[in-house]
């Protein structure tokens, strides 16, 4: 079994110390948060995220060239994962990104994007934790809002962690 890697070891999408402490210390002593790693795709990233939609298979290059891009353009994309120190493979994952606005006085927008939690560890607060951290790096950057779509389902999930319904989402498939 792999053992887990610190995140001194790893490549990182962003500064560690941006996620809030207080959220981590919440966390059962067997897992982690920290961000996302160039190498993640071998931490079962991409299974964690087919609880949420379907995410083919990616070559390891590719998934280093989307996070590279991802990486280029600071200060916007946080993606976080939940490790498991005991397999040091990942158990939960969720993003926010940063949308610069010219309104609200140069306001910027947090939109939180593709939250998982693998099903063995669903019901043990994961989500709840990881939507802390992400709405703690959107306040602690200062956007003014932090928003988000999910079905009719996962409204009650997002009301325990402190967000209202406002507005309708209006899609275009491609
Ligand atoms: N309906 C009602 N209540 C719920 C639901 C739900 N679907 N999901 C969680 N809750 C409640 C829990 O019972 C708990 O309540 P409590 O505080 O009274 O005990 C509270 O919400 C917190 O639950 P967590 O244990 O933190 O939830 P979990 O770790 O299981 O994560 C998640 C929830 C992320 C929805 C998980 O079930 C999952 O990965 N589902 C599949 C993928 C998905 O739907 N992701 C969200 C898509 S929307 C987006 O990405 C923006």
């Amino acid at each position: 079994m792999p053992s887990f890697t610190p995140d001194s070891e790893l490549e990182l999408l962003f500064s560690p110390h941006v996620i809030p402490a207080e959220v981590k210390a919440q966390l059962g002593s067997d897992l982690h948060m920290r961000p996302l790693s160039r190498t993640d795709i071998s931490r079962s990233h991409l299974s964690v995220l087919r609880v949420l939609t379907s995410t083919p298979d990616l070559t390891e290059r590719q998934y280093a060239q989307a996070f590279d891009t991802m990486r280029s353009c600071p200060n916007t994309y946080y993606t976080l994962v939940v490790i498991s120190r005991e397999t040091d493979a990942i158990v939960g994952v969720g993003s926010v990104f940063l949308e610069q606005k010219f309104t609200r006085n140069l306001g910027r927008v947090g939109h939180i994007e593709d939250i998982a939690v693998d099903k063995s560890m669903q019901g043990r607060k994961l989500g709840l934790r990881i939507i802390q951290a992400l709405t703690g790096i959107s306040e602690r950057v200062g956007c003014y809002k932090t928003i988000l779509n999910c079905s009719d389902d996962n409204i009650p999930f997002y009301q325990k962690c402190g967000f209202e319904k406002k507005e309708n989402e209006m899609a275009r498939y491609h």
